[in-house]
């Protein structure tokens, strides 16, 4: 679930055409999306929902002057999970060109653990048990303006230059707000403090 500060972004279009007097009129996106992936005949509105929902989480997955390093509870998490930011972004790199076609790649938390996963079109982490916590759009579309076909390169610029760690860190606090943390991290949380 996105922060409560985030503004909403639904588009007039999708918001007042497919879904009038439907069971959707009245859901948020985020319940729109999950109960649309219930069913082959929502097939239409899922693909249309989740996209928007996976753009929305997309432009909050970057920042001007992005990069740099986690810290705090996701910085330990990350050491925990994946021995260090360089090993996290080494995966997500991998994970992002090696997609086979249009999709995304996610950092998420599942089940008090960090991993990194990759989805299909308009798939997403949404509709599982997962927090989904960055994305990475690997659609040609996303960077065919500026690398052409070079998504290596480009993912190289989203991880250098654009990643945002404080959206994820916001996040995975929330993610862990309605939860138990994790013996090691509750431990861990101590020592840094
Ligand atoms: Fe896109």
């Amino acid at each position: 679930m996105l922060p409560e500060s985030a503004p909403r972004l639904i588009p007039t279009t999708f918001a007042t055409a497919p879904i009038k007097d439907s069971k959707f009129e009245d859901m948020t996106l985020e319940d729109i999306v999950r109960a649309a992936a219930k069913s082959a005949k929502n097939v239409d509105l899922f693909h249309n929902a989740a996209q928007v929902w996976n753009h929305d989480f997309f432009w909050r997955s970057m920042r001007p002057q992005g990069g740099g390093a986690p810290s705090g509870q996701l910085q330990r998490m990350i050491a925990r999970d994946f021995k260090d930011e360089e090993q996290l972004s080494q995966k997500l790199h991998e994970t992002a060109v090696k997609q086979f076609g249009s999709g995304w790649a996610w950092l998420i938390f599942n089940r008090g653990k960090l991993s990194v996963v990759s989805t299909s079109n308009a798939d997403t982490p949404l509709t599982t048990s997962a927090t989904p916590l960055l994305a990475i759009d690997v659609w040609e579309h996303a960077y065919y303006l500026d690398h052409q076909n070079r998504r290596t390169e480009y993912v190289d610029a989203f991880l250098k230059h654009l990643i945002n760690w404080n959206f994820a860190a916001e996040r995975l606090n929330a993610a862990f707000a309605g939860s138990e943390m994790p013996v090691e991290l509750r431990s861990a949380g101590r020592q840094a403090r």
